[in-house]
């Protein structure tokens, strides 16, 4: 039965419902609270979901439980928000004018200078410590990964942060007390329609579920499908792009499932980076680590790992570890699916296997083999918060002597996500020795031909690709201190 249409969008923004029925599909939250809500105090420094300024909390119903995240409201759709409770900083005003403990601690500890960054950070502190009261240092400087201070340093910033709970209890918070209320609301709005707002390109689609995503897409091909939004937030906001009719699936809950079946885990495109965490870590400890380093915490609360394949992007960081595991994706058009192997998408520099009106619906993760070493590292210039020059992934299995499966895939190296069939074959049936790795190391130029670019040179991509095979063989080796080049690592 087709869904009832809604015109309008709903959500709750600090204390208030609010119901809009002419929105454009590319206008942004920060847009939104600044030039029509006149509520100032979050700011715009990047636009590009790099610096943190426009920080802005976004809660939402995960089965029954609320749960609040920090977003960058700067490449956030106004769209998006159906069903949401927004919080800006402005809500942490209390009634007799003193200030929120997260706020009393920044003051105290001189955790602010000309204060641009400072809302931001305050709403990313207040999402921590609504998480964990008594966060340890490592994980304050996670939280803070996506939020940039020019003139403070962060050392007064992590201090404030460990002192939080010191200013206020937790269980004596408005946002925390005011949970039912906000639940029941939350639920309130969700009435099982499919909202669509306006014409021609500024037609905004929220399908009401995954089926009717496929029937909105087989009537409307050339759609912009919109998820996360932090790569699309910048075709907007960067590249002034028209993004045309917009077809927001991120409230979408049937493709943001997580199973398990045996030897695999199975996500819903829709997953995000911070839902995949757990569970991710828990079963491939290396994926946690690269998660840890992919954007910041606000960047991983929206950014979708079905966005990050659909992209097509060759420096996507989740493509090369997922080829190397043998990933394989199920895409859906109308009713139909078909599941391919993940490498198999990747056909040229921004064109992928996806026909018109299809969409990817899962992704199927199969756990490393028993025995098998798994490892994935990304070089960039800065630890946080950068994008990959070259990732290398590897999934290697030496029975006895000799490797007898490798599947090794890299990113930043070519025009997309690219196995290393060469290396393997060069490694596949031989001794595990570092004779046959330095023989192999030289087939690189057989899978490769790099390009120069400003996150690397091509020499420099080659040696990198190279190296990182022979720290692989390295770490499989008996030394005396483990070998550690970043604390997210260990996750
Ligand atoms: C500050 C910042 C830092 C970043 N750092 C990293 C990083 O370290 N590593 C990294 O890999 N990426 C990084 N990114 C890029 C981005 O976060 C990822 O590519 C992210 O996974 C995209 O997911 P999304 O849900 O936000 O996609 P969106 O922006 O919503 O969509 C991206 C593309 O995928 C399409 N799409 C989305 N979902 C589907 C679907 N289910 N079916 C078909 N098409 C779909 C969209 O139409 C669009 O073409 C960063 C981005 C920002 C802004
Ligand atoms: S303004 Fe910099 S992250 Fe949004
Ligand atoms: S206090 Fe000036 S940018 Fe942080």
């Amino acid at each position: 039965m087709a869904p009832a249409i809604r015109s309008e969008i709903r959500f709750l923004l600090n204390g208030t419902e609010v119901v809009l029925t002419d929105v454009r599909p590319d206008r942004t939250l920060l847009d939104y609270l600044r030039l029509e809500r006149r509520l100032t105090g979050t700011k715009e420094g990047c636009a590009e979901g790099d610096c943190g300024a426009c920080t802005v909390l976004a809660g939402r119903l995960s089965g029954s439980e609320l749960v609040y995240e920090s977003v960058d409201s700067c490449i956030r759709f106004l769209g998006s928000l159906d069903g949401r409770h927004v919080v800006t900083v402005e809500h942490l005003k209390r009634p007799d004018g003193s200030l929120h403990p997260v706020q009393q601690a920044l003051v105290d500890f001189h955790g602010s200078q000309c204060g641009f960054c400072t809302p931001g950070f305050v709403m990313a502190l207040y999402a921590l410590w609504m998480r964990e009261p008594a966060p340890s240092e490592k994980a304050i400087e996670k939280a803070l990964q996506g939020n940039l201070c020019r003139c403070t340093g962060y050392v007064p910033i992590v201090k404030a942060a460990q002192a939080i709970s010191s200013y206020g209890d937790l269980a004596a918070d408005p946002l925390y007390q005011e949970r039912a209320a906000v639940s029941a609301k939350l639920k309130a709005m969700r009435d099982g329609a499919r909202v669509e707002i306006g014409k021609g390109r500024h037609r905004l689609v929220i399908p009401a579920s995954v089926d009717d995503l496929a029937e909105v897409l087989e009537a409307q091909p050339d759609a912009t499908i919109v998820a996360g939004a932090t790569d699309v937030g910048l075709w907007v906001t960067k590249f002034m792009r028209d993004i045309g009719p917009t077809v927001f699936i991120g409230g979408l809950e049937g493709l943001q499932t997580i199973e398990e079946p045996d030897g695999e885990i199975v996500f819903g495109a829709g997953v995000s980076y911070t839902s995949a965490f757990d569970l991710l870590s828990a079963r491939i400890p290396a994926m946690g680590a690269l998660l840890n380093r992919i954007g910041g915490e606000q960047i991983r609360n929206m950014g979708t790992i079905g966005g990050n394949i659909a992209n097509g992007s060759p420096i996507g960081d989740t493509p090369p570890p997922l080829i190397a595991l043998g990933a394989r994706l199920t895409l859906r058009k109308g009713s139909a699916r078909r599941t391919i192997p993940l490498e198999d998408f990747f056909i040229d520099y921004g064109k992928q296997d996806r026909a018109p009106g299809e969409f990817v619906e899962r992704i199927h993760v199969p756990l490393p083999e028993k025995g098998a070493r798994f490892a994935v590292w990304k070089v960039s210039k800065r630890r946080d918060e950068d994008i990959t020059a070259v990732l290398g992934a590897f999934n290697i299995k030496v029975e006895g002597e000799k490797v007898v499966s490798a599947r090794i895939a890299y990113g930043g190296m070519e025009t997309t996500p690219k196995r290393a069939a060469a290396v393997e074959a060069a490694l596949i049936g031989r001794p595990w020795t570092l004779e046959n790795v330095e023989a192999a190391m030289a087939a690189y130029p057989n899978d490769f031909a790099p390009i120069t670019d400003m996150r690397a040179s091509a020499e420099y991509r080659m040696l990198a690709a190279k190296n990182l095979l022979k720290r692989l063989f390295l770490e499989t080796q008996p030394h005396e201190a483990p070998l550690q080049v970043s604390r997210y690592e260990v996750a």
